[in-house]
């Protein structure tokens, strides 16, 4: 088999926004299904805001790990669940190696801005839903070449009853 690639998933609106004071600055069920959808079943890698905004901590059927700084942070309890790491390069092994025992051959990065920074090099394939507004917010997704990138998907929704805005599901597959 081959080394489980890196992918990031994100949503980002036009002006790439992706959270607001600790949360989602949108409701979009849609985009919650495909989410779990992509993401169920590998590794999946978060910074300490990321993983302090999930709703349902673990997230199920997934490896949570977790990236902080914050040495007495598993040990205050706050990471139940999760395996805490102090570096991205440690949480890619690990993850790595899971995914590798699970017959797994993607890993995914879910956020936020510094971790999607650090990963985009490594990436081999972005998962990004582009969300139809420009919301205010305080986290963003960092600008990047997207020439590097060719897209293999681009479906368009408009909003479903339990989305506030219309969505582009697209995969970018670097080149
Ligand atoms: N729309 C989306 O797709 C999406 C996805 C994810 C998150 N979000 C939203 O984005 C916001 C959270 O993202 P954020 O950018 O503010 O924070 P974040 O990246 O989730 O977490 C930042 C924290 O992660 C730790 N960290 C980051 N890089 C690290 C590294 N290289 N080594 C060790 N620790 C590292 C640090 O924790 P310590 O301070 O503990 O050291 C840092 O303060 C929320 O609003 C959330 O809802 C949106």
């Amino acid at each position: 088999m081959t080394i489980p690639h890196l992918a990031l998933v994100v949503a980002r609106a036009r002006n790439g926004v992706i959270g607001r004071d600790g949360d989602l600055p949108w409701r979009l069920r849609s985009d919650l299904q495909r989410f779990k959808a992509i993401t169920l079943g590998k590794p999946c890698i978060m910074g300490r805001s990321t993983w302090e905004s999930l709703p349902l901590k673990p997230l199920p059927g997934r490896l949570n790990l977790v990236l902080t700084r914050d040495l007495s942070y598993e040990e205050a309890g706050k990471a139940k669940g999760a395996v805490v790491c102090s570096n991205l390069a440690d949480a890619i092994d690990i993850a790595r190696e899971t995914a590798e025992d699970d017959g797994i051959d993607e890993i995914c990065v879910i956020g936020g801005t510094a971790l999607f920074e650090a990963a985009l090099p490594r990436a081999r394939r972005l998962y990004v839903t582009e969300v139809e507004a420009e919301p205010e917010g305080d986290a963003w997704f960092p600008a990047f070449d997207e020439s590097l990138f060719r897209e293999t998907l681009n479906e368009r929704h408009d909003a479903g009853e339990k989305d506030d805005h219309a969505f582009t599901f697209r995969v970018l597959d670097r080149i």
